[in-house]
């Protein structure tokens, strides 16, 4: 889908919407890139939107409505919880904002494939996390592949693996409910990393299990209250892409020995060793035949974190051009997981039907904290 530049000059109005955990990443950020200006946060919660917004120093806070009826909002950062994902981006594609949506992108294809028919009917722009693969870690790893340096990619491993996040989140149990696990809570960055690099997966086949039937949550007010598990927590998926590449991936929330941001993609010449997909930087490590040390790489280009991809859109909304973290991107991911889940279930191959557009890479001197508009 293209876009015509919008109208508006000057830096993109920003709403977010889900004032928990993971808005203090996000607003560090959102509030002082100065392409954009963080006008409201709401919350179904007030009080907890009103806590961030004193924080921050955010203008306004309220209910969700403030947000989308807010006439210098044009994105809406939604940062709710997994079910309500696709009903408060469908909410905004209906107040007519561009929508930036935290992972995962809904939670089966119908919603999924609705909201990207209801974004594109409305002329809307949906973006969506993880936008880790735009920062310097991933993109340094891009341009490696690119240049040839470990030869024709063939194949791919990743591995998260942790006891559970129950130990340090407040609220958990969304974790372990439809929608979330270590699959579609994690699987996110490791498949969008993957993606990245050898494009659209073509079929799956997993395997998967819950050890325990309830878990205790371990921090916060409600520490030693206990909660249903009702998804995998633990799942090993295998992936095959378009140009007939591999990989193998496992994703745990049942493992006492931690083990986590471990991707690494093997050439025909040489094997590279990525940073953690969950976040914008870290070293690189070139594994050549024979050589007793890998060759250290440091990522190179813009490492800000959490919001680069909204302040892409952004970007994009003014210029017209095409934004990089696309709902489209983000709806191949999720049927890349809705079908490892229903290869556990049927112990059969699934195959993927959905594409992942290719997306333009960020340059070494991007620079997210440069007023440009
Ligand atoms: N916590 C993390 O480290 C982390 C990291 C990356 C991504 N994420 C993703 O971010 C999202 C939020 O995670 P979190 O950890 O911040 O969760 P959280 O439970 O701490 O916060 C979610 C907030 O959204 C609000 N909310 C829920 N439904 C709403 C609705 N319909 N309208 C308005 N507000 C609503 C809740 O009241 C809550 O304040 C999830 O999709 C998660 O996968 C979280």
């Amino acid at each position: 889908m293209s876009f015509a530049p919008s109208t508006r000059k000057g830096p993109v109005g920003v709403a977010v919407i889900g004032a928990g955990n993971i808005s203090k990443a996000y607003l560090d950020n959102l509030t002082v890139f100065p392409d954009l200006k963080v006008l409201v946060i709401a919350d179904l919660f007030v009080e907890t939107a009103e806590a961030r917004a004193k924080e921050y120093g955010i203008a306004e806070f309220g209910t969700p409505e403030l947000a989308l009826n807010h006439p210098d909002v044009e994105i809406i950062v939604n940062l709710t919880i997994p079910a309500a994902h696709v009903e408060v981006a469908t909410a905004a594609v209906n107040a007519g904002k561009h929508v930036w949506t935290e992972k995962p992108f809904s939670l089966d294809r119908e919603s999924g494939l609705g909201l990207l028919k209801a974004a594109d009917a409305a002329g809307i722009r949906l973006g969506t996390a993880p936008d880790t693969f735009l920062g310097a870690g991933l993109q340094t790893a891009r341009r490696i592949i690119e240049r040839g340096d470990i030869g024709t990619p063939l194949t791919g491993m990743t591995t998260f693996q942790t006891p559970g996040p129950e130990s340090w989140h407040p609220n958990p149990a969304f974790l372990f409910q439809h929608g979330a696990g270590p699959l579609f809570d994690m699987g996110p960055y490791y498949l969008t990393a993957l993606i990245h690099t050898f494009g659209s997966v073509r079929k799956v086949a997993a395997v998967g299990s819950s050890a325990k039937a309830t878990r205790i949550i371990g921090s916060g007010p409600k520490a030693g209250e206990e909660f249903a598990v009702e998804v995998p927590t633990h799942v090993s998926a295998m992936a095959q892409f378009e140009g007939g590449q591999s990989s193998h991936s496992v994703f745990s929330f049942e493992s006492p020995r931690l083990r986590m941001g471990f991707v690494e993609i093997t050439g025909s010449e040489a094997t590279l060793s990525l940073p953690d997909p969950n976040y914008f930087d870290g070293d690189l490590k070139l594994w050549r035949p024979g050589a007793e040390e890998p060759e250290i790489i440091p990522a190179t280009g813009p490492a800000n974190g959490r919001g680069m991809g909204a302040l892409d859109m952004a970007r994009a909304i003014r210029s017209g051009g095409p934004h990089r973290a696309t709902g489209d991107l983000a709806y191949h991911v999720l049927d890349t997981m809705v079908s490892i889940t229903e290869s556990v279930e049927s112990g059969t191959f699934v195959d993927v039907t959905s594409n992942a557009p290719a997306s333009v890479a960020v340059a070494v001197d991007w620079a997210p904290e440069t007023a440009t508009l």
